[in-house]
């Protein structure tokens, strides 16, 4: 009834850009409901008259087991939300209102000829979809095609802007754009359920997404079960988070402190991959070699270069500089990873990470130097490529292709490795240039580890903000590219979890944001238009509700928006002095429950409270609260602003007018540094310069012994004559 209600409310919203979409397609304009599909189809027309759909109605479909199973799930969706009963007819004996059928591939190109359309993709994923007056019929040549057509089916019988019994005449003939459409998502950093894995795949294949990148090892952990090497994830797969609120949490099992982890079995990653291949989703495994290994080599201290040998699994975020050694002994075990990883993934890509790598331990070892000179290497990026070419040759045989980071440019590539651009689209031009595939995925655009909006419960996140907007606005083919085009194979988003820890969290920080990367994968550029977009999102809303999916509401960043109360500003209400590694970071406390978020640049916990009103101002206030230091940033290091405390345990201090202002507060810390969770400071009376100032910029940092803990603002409060200090 719900349902109902609002997708007749929702009506009179979506009018208005009906009209927009109806003009950008050719054809006759449907005086009736039009239709809001996400991503945009290649060529849609209308026809005279509709389709009325009966309350129960069948369905034919080609009688193969396979299809079988993904055809039912979508018809279950239909039905569900559609509102009508949609029963599946195999080996049709009578004729049904709704079919879906194989033909040959000459037979849907020439439809597509006839229409004066060549898909860039070929047929493969291509269908036709056309509904008269008698009913529908869907066409493909291939499985991913009546999938494709399926879910569109799908979309125009669950979106909210028409009553969902008429289906207006038209004919759809539609193809993607690119052949790789994918979203990576780090399952190391934190890790998610198979549950909610298959979740997420199923969520992408309705946006026809089709690559499902999956960051399995990482220095934090390694979470893909193997075999031969059961200490990766039996010791590998688990680590004590940061901060000291982890550490004090003692598990009272073991006595120690609480290990935040797991692993997927070898059993449940083959029943993601066989779901992933129902949806139409190839699953690409990513084994991080040779840095980002920190995690395997406290499992197995053998692979790590000698005399930097780690006990435990690292917990810090950033990049760390543990690395796979040279020894033979060595490549046979990522050998032996390789072949388990084969045996599960049948896809024809294996992600070899290869992203920085630093050099320092290689650069120190003598047994390095010495194994270099063995195999005839005579720099560290050859001693890269080594990795990637041993791979290669072992996993050719296996008729797989290697993929990774754009650093594995810069040595010299087998010809079939394929260049996953993350340091901007340079990676995937040069890569190109090269004769080698690309994917293009460059931070922080397609980054969806970016905050997206300015909302102050916006999740933890990377700054900047970096909107559905953004995103929709990157051009995936950039022009440096050329003649190459056909070499650029699509665009990918990567969702980082460092900062995400729950499932909720990271369907959060996909959705709506991966309706753009569909479409831009998807859609023609001529398609491509954002106000057309975002009306049509606000009908695809209604389908991420019908899904579960807790996708983010605000569209655009926005203004910050005013403050509520004119005497007090949140953390994201003020800005920071600067933008170095900028981050709103989650308390590593309480253990359970609501944990506050702070957002703060890591190298200068610093913040401007533009033009205060300082008139009648008495005393000042502010809710403070601790974080480790877990970051692993190198030279950087050295760059974070310390400055130095008047008391044992620092101060928070306010300057007038700039950061080299007078001190008119300084809140002593004491009271906070034994509160693992936010504290309220005591106001502290302001010293305010003899003439009267009544408004002025502020200055807001930490005085502290050191880099640990990070000191991070929840709120700060000016306070009035008259007016209580403390606020509730
Ligand atoms: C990456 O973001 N390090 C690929």
């Amino acid at each position: 009834m719900k349902a109902v209600m609002r997708r007749f409310s929702n009506q009179f919203v979506t009018r208005w850009w009906l009209l927009g979409f109806c003009l950008l397609f050719q054809g006759t304009a449907f005086a009736g409901e039009a239709v809001s599909l996400l991503p945009a189809p290649l060529h849609m027309q209308y026809l005279e008259g509709v389709f009325v759909i009966p309350q129960t109605t069948r369905i034919s479909i080609p009688d193969e087991k396979e299809f079988k199973t993904s055809a039912k799930w979508l018809l279950g969706l239909i039905s569900q939300h559609s509102g009508r009963e949609v029963h599946v007819s195999t080996g049709a004996v009578e004729p049904t209102a709704i079919r879906v059928e194989r033909v040959p591939k000459s037979e849907l190109e020439a439809q597509f000829e006839k229409a004066g359309l060549t898909p860039m993709t070929g047929f493969d994923e291509a269908y036709s979809l056309q509904i008269g007056s008698s009913g529908v019929l869907i066409q493909a040549a291939e499985d991913a095609g009546l999938y494709y057509g399926l879910t569109t089916l799908w979309q125009l019988l669950s979106q909210r802007s028409a009553p969902s019994n008429k289906l207006p005449a038209l004919k759809i003939l539609d193809a993607p754009e690119f052949e790789w459409r994918g979203l990576m998502l780090d399952s190391a950093r934190h890790m998610q359920s198979t549950e909610f894995i298959k979740q997420y795949i199923d969520w992408m294949s309705l946006h026809k997404l089709n690559v499902f990148h999956w960051h399995l090892t990482d220095d934090q952990a390694w979470r893909l079960e193997i075999k031969a090497y059961p200490k990766l994830t039996e010791v590998g797969g688990y680590r004590v988070p940061a901060g000291a609120a982890p550490a004090a949490d003692i598990d009272p099992a073991t006595g120690e402190a609480r290990l935040y982890g797991g692993f997927y079995s070898q059993d449940e990653v083959r029943d993601i991959v066989a779901h992933a291949a129902s949806r139409q989703v190839t699953m690409v495994p990513e084994i991080d070699v040779p840095g980002h290994a920190s995690a395997a080599i406290v499992a197995y201290p053998e692979l790590g270069v000698p005399g930097f040998q780690l006990e435990k699994v690292p917990a810090s975020w950033g990049i760390y500089h543990n690395v796979f050694n040279l020894e033979e002994s060595t490549f046979e075990f990522l050998e032996t990873v390789m072949g388990e990883v084969v045996a599960l993934f049948p896809g024809e890509f294996i992600h070899l990470g290869g992203d920085e790598v630093v050099t320092e331990q290689w650069e120190a070892s003598e047994r390095i130097a010495e194994r270099m000179k063995e195999l005839g290497m005579d720099s560290y990026q050859a001693l890269q490529n080594y990795y990637v070419e041993r791979l290669q040759a072992y996993l050719s045989p296996h008729g797989r292709r290697v993929i990774g980071w754009d650093e594995i440019l810069e040595s010299s590539l087998p010809a079939e490795a394929v260049v996953m651009s993350w340091r901007g689209v340079e990676g995937a031009i040069e890569a190109a240039a090269k004769g080698h595939q690309a994917v293009l995925s460059p931070a922080p655009t397609l980054y969806l580890d970016h905050i997206q909006t300015s909302a102050a419960d916006e999740p933890p996140g990377r700054m900047d903000i970096i909107t559905i907007r953004d995103i929709y606005e990157f051009n995936p083919l950039p022009e440096s590219l050329g003649e190459n085009r056909n070499l650029l194979l699509g665009l990918q988003g990567n969702l980082w979890t460092e900062h995400v820890r729950f499932e909720e969290r990271v369907a959060y920080m996909t959705w709506p944001r991966a309706t753009a990367i569909a479409e831009i994968g998807w859609s023609v550029p001529e398609r491509r238009n954002w106000g057309d977009f975002s009306s049509r999102l606000e009908t695809h809303r209604l389908r991420l509700d019908d899904l579960g999916i807790a996708a983010a509401k605000a569209v655009e960043a926005g203004p910050v928006t005013d403050a509520e109360h004119y005497s007090r500003r949140e953390d994201r209400e003020l800005e920071l002095c600067q933008s170095s590694i900028a981050l709103a970071l989650e308390d590593d406390a309480p253990i359970s429950g609501e944990r506050e978020s702070f957002l703060l640049d890591i190298m200068n916990p610093c913040w401007i409270w533009r033009d205060a009103d300082l008139s009648e101002a008495h005393s000042f206030s502010a809710v403070v609260g601790q974080l480790p230091f877990n970051f692993e940033i190198g030279d950087m290091i050295r760059d974070v602003v310390v400055n130095p405390p008047n008391t044992p345990e620092g101060e928070l201090t306010v300057r007038m007018g700039d950061c080299d202002g007078p001190v008119i507060a300084e809140l002593p810390l004491a009271p906070a540094v034994d509160n693992q969770a936010v504290t309220e400071l005591p106001a502290t009376g302001l010293n305010l310069p003899g003439e009267p100032t009544p408004r002025a910029d502020l200055c807001i940092s930490f005085n502290r012994i050191g880099i640990e803990p990070i000191w991070g603002i929840d709120w700060v409060q000016i306070n009035r004559a008259g007016t209580r200090e403390v606020n509730e």
